[in-house]
């Protein structure tokens, strides 16, 4: 037993990695971040404040906040010889493509200068990173639409800040609204952390070979790219286009259950349960359709019309399909005006946080080992080599 969590011994003799950062309980549908409830931080908390928990273990006092936002403003800016990598891409190059790269360039800026054993140099990468992949994922977008860089500005916050950097041109700044970016932010917190999934092991297994941490989201940000995993939210849109309408729904349902394809959005490595962020994704939702008098956004209507048919299916029920964060928050990034190929960019940008926090409590245990999966051989037994003129 430890405190509020029980595990299953047999459990922990065979769990990967023990960690104090984020506890999923799949059956119930809970998600904590260092033991508080996700909903009472997305209700509560803001972004910064709960990269400080992911970071440190406990929530900031008022100094510890405004000393937190300082520092993650004051690294938001990217070296200027950065942006000549941004140069060397195709205007149309997925951002996703172009994060890998730059994030992975970024080593070439501090790699020589980081002692990772530092506790002073982890915390400044940590810093580094989470100030510049906003950056870095913003201007990948306007490279893309062939509009200059753009820099952060000081006084808004870091969803504002993404937006502001987003948008506004030197003729025209960009008019956040404060429901929308609120929104976003929820959507940063839902996104910041989750426990071992696939691209923060990514991310563990990269560094528990010392690579430098640039190197390691570069790799976390690669491995979130697969439409099974952080790329569902782009999917997600991209299945709603083509079901089109309501109509068409049990056509599609009947592909899902013939396997020609999946219900994305919907089921969870872990979750056997509804996923505790797609019930607030799918509340933020509401409130940003509501405030853009979008409430009878045909895409939203036709995402509840397939979890209410989903939810009553005998097929999804028995496999415990339930929807899970990436159902709800494309629509609401569509709905701020983020266009789709920036879904997966922003899920990257609101997980470094949690990827880094990984990162550092792994490379902080002098008891850490490199990582090497064991494995089950099923090729063929030991035979000798035969010549080229006499194998058929
Ligand atoms: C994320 O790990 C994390 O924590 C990830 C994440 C995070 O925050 O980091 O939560 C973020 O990646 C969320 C997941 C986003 N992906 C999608 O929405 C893509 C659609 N989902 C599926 O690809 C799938 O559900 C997975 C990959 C998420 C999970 O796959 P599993 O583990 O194989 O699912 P399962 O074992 O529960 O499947 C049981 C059955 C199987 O059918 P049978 O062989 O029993 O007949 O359900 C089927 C699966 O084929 N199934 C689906 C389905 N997901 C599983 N059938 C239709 N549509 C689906 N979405």
């Amino acid at each position: 037993k430890t405190g509020m969590f029980t595990f299953d011994p047999g459990f922990l003799a065979t769990a990967a990695c023990e960690s104090k950062i984020t506890f999923i309980d799949g059956d119930l549908g809970q998600l904590y971040y260092r033991g508080y409830p996700i909903e009472q931080l997305a209700e509560h908390s803001d972004y910064l404040e709960s990269c400080y928990l992911l970071l440190n273990g406990e929530l900031p006092t008022a100094q510890q906040k405004s000393d937190f936002d300082y520092m993650v403003l004051r690294h938001t800016m990217l070296h200027d010889q950065i942006h000549n990598f941004f140069r060397g891409f195709r205007r149309d190059a997925h951002p996703m493509a172009v994060m890998v790269g730059v994030v992975g360039a970024l080593s070439a800026f501090y790699h020589d200068s980081l002692d990772i054993n530092d506790p002073h140099h982890r915390e400044v990468s940590a810093f580094r990173l989470i100030a510049k992949v906003p950056t870095i994922a913003a201007q990948a977008y306007r490279y893309s639409k062939g509009l200059p860089f753009s820099y952060p500005k000081a006084g808004l916050s870091y969803a504002e800040n993404f937006l502001h950097m987003m948008f506004s041109t030197p003729v025209a700044e960009y008019k956040v609204n404060p429901v929308l970016a609120k929104a976003l932010d929820r959507i940063f917190i839902l996104h910041a952390d989750h426990e071992q999934n696939a691209s923060t092991s990514t991310v563990r297994l990269a560094g528990s070979s010392g690579a430098n941490p640039f190197a390691c989201i570069a790799a976390g940000i690669a491995c979130l790219w697969g439409p099974s995993h952080g790329g569902a939210n782009e999917a997600v849109l991209k299945m709603l286009d083509e079901i089109g309408s309501v109509e068409n729904v049990p056509a599609f349902m009947e592909g899902v259950k013939n396997k020609t394809h999946k219900l994305m959005g919907f089921g969870h490595r872990v979750y056997k349960n509804m996923d505790p962020r797609a019930k607030i994704m799918k509340q933020t939702c509401d409130e940003v359709l509501n405030e853009l008098g979008l409430h009878n956004d045909p895409k939203f209507k036709l995402a509840m019309e397939l979890e209410k048919i989903a939810l009553e299916d005998p097929y999804f029920i028995e496999r415990k399909l339930y929807p899970n964060v990436d159902f709800y928050s494309g629509i609401v990034l569509s709905a701020i005006g983020i266009p789709v190929a920036m879904f997966t960019p922003i899920f990257a940008l609101a997980r470094t946080v949690g990827w880094i926090a990984h990162w550092t409590e792994m490379i902080a245990d002098p008891g850490m080992k490199i990582g090497r999966p064991r494995q089950l051989y099923t090729g063929a037994q030991r035979r000798d080599y035969v010549q080229v003129d006499a194998r058929r």
